[in-house]
């Protein structure tokens, strides 16, 4: 037996010597297939993220911030604004608790999607103050915005229930691509009204979720990196709605903005943009 174990013992060290006489790449490139049977590939996936960190997110965000503006440009030049006449009979629409909630998120959501993308082309601006402060406006303004969805998210969740008429609105883009000012298939809120409501409360409660794995480091290494995948692929799909909505609240619907400020909207514009909206 002490035949055996001798030089086995020799063999085991002078390999072992050999390894870690080699580059530090190669040892571990051999730690992690030694590793591999098992603990799994999980160094894959490190990678996978490590890239998706680096490369992909910030490229997705500068498509979404370039893109998307340059499309609603584009929607200006070719079609440009609708606007109805506002001396006519008004309707109230939106009442001071659901104005004040809308823009206690409409502060709070720009400041996230401000500092968000400060925070994600982080080495453009350095290190420093600057940094540490959109880190924590985005912490603060997270809260506030995610407390305000709540009470948005009860007070119309009612009215923005999907309706099959929103298919046809849906086909003809909501009549956004026609200069004709022809009555389209809608209620109170038409059916983009109703997905950004959607992807802004439901969304924003996810994002919530995921960004509190993420400041908190609460959970393991997996959950922290599904949370980073999913705050980011959601929180670009968000900044693009949220670009969407600021052009169509600011500046395609002509009044729009005042509506959300005293609450009434022109029966005229009714007529044409929510014809199935009973008042
Ligand atoms: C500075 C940012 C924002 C501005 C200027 C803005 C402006 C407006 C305006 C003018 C309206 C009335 C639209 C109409 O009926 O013609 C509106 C409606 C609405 N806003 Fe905002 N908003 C902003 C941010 C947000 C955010 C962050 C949310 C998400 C929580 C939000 C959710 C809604 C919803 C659900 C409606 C009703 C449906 C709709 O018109 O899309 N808004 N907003």
């Amino acid at each position: 037996m002490k035949k055996i174990l001798l030089p086995s013992l020799i063999l085991f060290w002078a390999m072992t010597g050999i390894a870690i006489a080699q580059t530090p790449e190669n040892l571990t490139t051999a730690y992690q297939q030694f590793n591999a049977p098992f603990t799994g590939e999980w160094q894959q996936y490190g990678e996978l993220f490590t890239s998706l960190q680096k490369n992909l997110f910030p490229r997705l965000f500068l498509l979404v911030i370039t893109t998307v503006p340059v499309f609603f440009f584009l929607h200006y030049i070719a079609i440009g604004p609708m606007s109805f006449p506002h001396d006519g009979k008004q309707v109230y629409c939106y009442n001071l608790f659901v104005r004040i909630i809308h823009w206690v998120a409409a502060v709070s959501f720009s400041l996230l999607v401000l500092t968000g993308l400060l925070i994600i082309f982080a080495k453009l601006i350095g290190p420093g103050n600057f940094g540490i402060a959109a880190r924590i406006i985005h912490l603060v303004s997270a809260v506030i915005f995610a407390i305000s969805t709540i009470p948005m998210f009860l007070f119309w969740i009612r009215e923005m229930l999907p309706a099959l008429y929103d298919l046809q609105w849906m086909m003809i883009m909501g009549g956004y691509l026609s200069k004709k000012k022809k009555p389209v298939s809608a209620g109170k809120f038409n059916a983009g009204q109703k997905m950004w409501f959607w992807l802004a409360t439901v969304g924003g409660g996810v994002m919530a979720v995921t960004g509190y794995f993420l400041y908190s480091h609460q959970g393991d290494i997996e959950i922290l990196r599904l949370s980073a995948i999913i705050h980011n692929f959601l929180g670009s799909a968000m900044v693009a709605l949220f670009i969407t909505h600021l052009y169509m609240s600011l500046v395609s619907i002509k009044g729009s903005f005042q509506s959300m400020i005293h609450g009434y909207k022109a029966e005229a514009e009714l007529k044409i943009l929510h014809p199935k909206f009973k008042y």
